[in-house]
């Protein structure tokens, strides 16, 4: 009876490596881009980031690939004042933040009339499957600069091939009808869905949308869940207050976390490995690595207020969400917290629940 010598190998299986290196694939199409691409586990501004003229949307850009996350990415684009992109359609989806600025998106789905709409900083909105898309800067003088979080790491090397991903034609018309009043920005709250799904296909201004207490993830947490487009890849709000912060869990890859208002800290660890700390403040960018324990820190004197992008729900997360309670975290957790508060003459609101 022939045995089988079972060996661990680090890195890359050879035959993944033989596939990366032997046909096309997101890493492929991600150097083919040429523009910069931001690595490691955050970026502090993304505002900030320098960019590279982007050929093929007619803009300028950076791919954002953060925590060796391989099922989504992220990006910025900036569309020079009274500048538009090149028309774009794709076979990975894609959600998007208005960082600043003012502009419009035309859709055009199949062979149906084209249906447009504008957006504002704060704007969220997804492009639905494979619907062909442009984005139009209405201001004269300013730029507009927007954040994407894609699957296209996913698709792209699942599919490995670029005609069909940028080329193929087929319509999902289950995803999204393509009518004028479907971006009107009106929607359906599912009240009991984790604490709260709002399904919508526009959402003009993220700070207008109704946040429901989630007590349970955090001490006067408030959070909502957004659908949008029946992408697979919805998106969460959430603010935490003064003095405060979020319990530690741990889940599946690709969660993106911006900050829109307040400033603090995430400590972030893989099992058994001591905290890591990387600190914030609004336009910052952090994407806790798959499995590793992350827990976030309001250190500011005004609450927190975030929006994070999901991976494609298909994803598995990896069990249920392994969450530390106040009760059991390491005591050092809140010294650190009490610690920072007390350099800025805070208290924390958090001692009757650690
Ligand atoms: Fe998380």
């Amino acid at each position: 009876m022939t045995s089988i010598k079972r060996t661990k190998r680090e890195g890359l299986h050879p035959y993944v490596q033989y596939l990366m290196d032997s046909t096309w694939g997101y890493g492929r199409w991600q150097s083919e881009e040429g523009i910069p691409a931001v690595r490691g586990h955050s970026v502090e501004d993304v505002l900030g980031l320098p960019l590279s003229p982007w050929s093929r949307m007619g803009a300028e850009g950076t791919f954002i690939n953060l925590s060796e996350q391989s099922v989504d990415d992220a990006y910025v684009c900036r569309i020079a004042p009274g500048g538009k992109i090149n028309p774009q359609k794709h076979l990975f989806e894609e959600v998007l933040y208005v960082l600043k600025g003012r502009g419009s998106t035309t859709l055009r789905q199949g062979d149906k009339k084209p249906i447009q709409f504008e957006w504002q900083e704060g704007s969220l909105f997804a492009i639905p499957l494979n619907v062909s898309y442009q984005h139009f800067n209405l201001e004269g003088k300013n730029e507009a600069l927007l954040l994407g979080c894609t699957s296209a790491p996913l698709m792209m090397d699942l599919f490995r091939n670029k005609n069909f991903i940028f080329n193929d034609q087929f319509v999902f018309d289950d995803r999204f009808v393509g009518n004028q009043t479907d971006m009107n920005g009106d929607g359906t709250f599912y009240e009991k869905y984790q604490g709260g799904l709002w399904e919508t296909n526009f959402v003009p201004d993220i700070r207008s949308v109704r946040l429901q207490n989630v007590e349970h993830r955090g001490k006067g947490l408030k959070h909502v869940f957004i659908a949008l487009s029946k992408s697979l890849m919805k998106v969460h709000l959430a603010e935490f207050q003064v003095g405060t912060y979020k319990k530690a869990h741990r889940h599946g890859p690709g969660a993106h976390i911006f900050i829109i208002e307040g400033q603090g800290y995430s400590l972030m660890w893989p099992e058994g490995d001591e905290p890591r700390r990387y600190d914030w403040k609004p336009g910052s960018l952090i994407s806790p690595p798959a499995g590793w324990y992350h827990q976030h820190f309001n250190t500011g004197d005004i609450p927190v207020f975030h929006l994070a992008f999901h991976r494609p729900q298909t994803v598995a997360s990896e069990g249920p969400r392994d969450q530390i309670e106040y009760e059991d975290e390491d005591r050092s957790i809140s010294q650190l917290f009490e610690a920072e508060l007390d350099k800025k003459g805070l208290k924390s609101h958090m001692k009757r629940e650690v």
